[in-house]
């Protein structure tokens, strides 16, 4: 079993849309895939419609209250979920004052070892303790990002606590790399190429990922929650999440 965290402290720049499409590509290639929901906002849940019969959530299993295969859920799409509510925001400081907290997710998602080949966790938009726990149960992290002008320095950001963390804690975390969302090659501006300049020589070639380009099925297939495969499986954000899926299965083999 390995775990992907999706991660960026900046909101709104397709971490979200990037754990599901990507956790459900997975899933195409054959792959048993559990989704985690770190955010109060809860739009991976909403995403697979996994409010509905809502008992527990992810702050429950966390808190030790309830086990996480009972928190479980299994979605319209075929994904497992764990899901998120905004009751989350309540059970912060809760898990926050709790000793052993950081190692959290990972205490309980070893308790579903075995019955996934994937977890893919979708972090919100902040580097606080959700986020932390997420680096820590992670074999690898992923970073959405746009091609504007404070893309790098928030990826700085993400990339400075994950090395913290990897040196303190989680000693095999793999960085898999950064790539864009609702990318548009025709508005591709100077801002874009500086960004992409930037990345390549404090990181490297091999950590800039292909892009996802924007497109309108995106936003359509939230609107009747599902998935982009169930939607559109031929539309490009299909064929760009997809080839990010196969990446990841390269490099986390
Ligand atoms: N490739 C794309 N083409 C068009 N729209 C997109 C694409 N990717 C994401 N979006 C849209 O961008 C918006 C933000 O995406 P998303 O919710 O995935 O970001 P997020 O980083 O998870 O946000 P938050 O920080 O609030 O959790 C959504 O409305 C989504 O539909
Ligand atoms: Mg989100």
């Amino acid at each position: 079993m390995r775990v992907l965290a999706i991660t960026n402290n900046k909101g709104g720049v397709g971490k979200t849309t990037s754990a599901v499409s990507i956790g459900a590509a997975l899933q195409r290639q054959g792959a048993r895939v559990l989704m985690v929901d770190l955010d109060m906002q809860a739009n991976l849940t909403n995403n697979l419609g996994g409010e509905l019969e809502l008992v527990s959530h992810v702050g429950d299993a966390l808190i030790g209250a309830v086990p996480l295969a009972e928190v479980i859920l299994t979605t319209e799409s075929g994904l497992d979920l764990v899901p998120a509510d905004f009751r989350l925001a309540s059970y912060e400081p809760i898990i926050y004052k709790q000793k052993d907290y950081h190692t959290r997710l990972a205490s309980v998602l070893a308790t579903v070892q075995g019955a996934y080949d994937y977890v893919v966790v979708d972090c919100p938009p902040s580097l606080q303790t959700f986020t932390y726990m997420a680096l820590v149960a992670a074999d690898a992290y992923l970073i959405p990002t746009e091609p504007e002008k404070f893309a790098f320095d928030g990826l700085r950001l993400v990339k400075e606590l994950a090395d913290q963390i990897e040196r303190r804690i989680n000693p095999g975390l793999q960085f898999l790399g950064v790539f864009f969302t609702r990318y548009n090659a025709k508005q591709r501006n100077s801002m874009h190429a500086a960004v992409v300049q930037a990345v390549r020589e404090e990181y490297g070639e091999d950590v800039l990922l292909p892009s996802v380009r924007r497109d309108a099925a995106v936003v359509q297939s939230q609107v009747h929650v599902k998935t982009i495969y169930d939607h559109k499986p031929d539309s490009n954000a299909a064929v760009d999440y997809a080839a990010l899926a196969e990446i990841v299965r390269a490099r986390l083999a």
